[in-house]
């Protein structure tokens, strides 16, 4: 129940002298809830703040729903996750905060899979840093998820705290590894975020403010 990451400090500039300084050095943090006998937290993706907070999503395997075992490589498949967005937020001076947030989202968002052995794991869910203090969610909707043409795509602000915030109906789409959803933060930060999306016939590209 150990996550160990590499920490860099990166840049410090100040307006007379541009400087570089970089540190590498362990961070050490033992996870405080255990999610089931044989079940190891994997850190999966990171995203860095302006204020040099850093959010951390956790997952852990649902072998209840995965016939691999905890301690077998992941391959070119598909692997169920346990039904909870966990966040670690490491704050600059070290301190880390566990937020485990049900988002009551469908659980084919939970599912990443893999095609062949090159590809990399297309995981339905993604996160993007906002604002201190604010993450936003993009999942998938179904309304039946045998027909992928009643599926839709959905944006979901959550804070460092945990709270949830009412969700953004992106509009329809197809639940495809080749959906091409490009979404960044506006160049201040407070006026929310920008997305572009890409379909067959247009490119389209909307502002969002929070
Ligand atoms: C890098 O980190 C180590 C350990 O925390 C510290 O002793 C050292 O002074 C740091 N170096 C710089 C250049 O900040
Ligand atoms: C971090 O930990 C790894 C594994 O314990 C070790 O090999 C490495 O030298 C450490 N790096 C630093 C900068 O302490
Ligand atoms: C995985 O764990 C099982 C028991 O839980 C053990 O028998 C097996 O050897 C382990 N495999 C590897 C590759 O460590
Ligand atoms: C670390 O920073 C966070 C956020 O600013 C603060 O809530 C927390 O109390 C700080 N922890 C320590 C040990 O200073
Ligand atoms: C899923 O879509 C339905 C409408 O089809 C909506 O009422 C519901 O809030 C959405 N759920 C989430 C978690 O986005
Ligand atoms: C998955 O990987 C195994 C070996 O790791 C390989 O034999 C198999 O062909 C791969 N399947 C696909 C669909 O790429
Ligand atoms: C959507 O489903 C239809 C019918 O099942 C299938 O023919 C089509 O290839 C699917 N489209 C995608 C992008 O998966």
């Amino acid at each position: 129940m150990i996550v160990t990451l590499l920490w860099v400090t990166l840049l410090i500039i100040s307006l007379e002298v541009r400087q570089t300084v970089s540190n590498i050095s362990n961070f050490t943090y033992v996870e405080k809830v255990k999610y089931g006998e044989n079940i190891l937290p994997h850190v999966w993706n990171s995203i860095v703040y302006d204020d040099g907070t850093i959010v951390l999503r956790v997952v852990h395997e649902d072998l209840g729903s995965n016939k691999l075992k905890s301690n077998e490589t992941i391959s070119n498949t598909t692997i169920c996750l346990q039904n909870s967005l966990s966040l670690r937020i490491l704050y600059p001076n070290g301190t880390v905060i566990e937020q485990d947030v049900d988002l009551g989202i469908q659980s084919l968002n939970y599912c990443i899979s893999k095609l062949d052995v090159n590809s990399d794991f297309y995981d339905p869910i993604k996160l993007y840093a906002l604002n201190t203090n604010y993450v936003l969610i993009t999942y998938y909707n179904a309304t039946n998820e045998l027909d992928n043409s009643t599926y839709s795509f959905w944006g979901m602000i959550v804070d460092w705290n945990g709270n949830k915030y009412r969700p953004i109906n992106f509009g329809a789409t197809i639940f495809s590894m080749r959906n091409k959803n490009i979404i960044c933060r506006n160049i201040n930060p407070d006026k929310g975020f920008l997305r572009l999306s890409t379909s067959s016939k247009a490119i389209k590209w909307g502002q969002y403010i929070m």
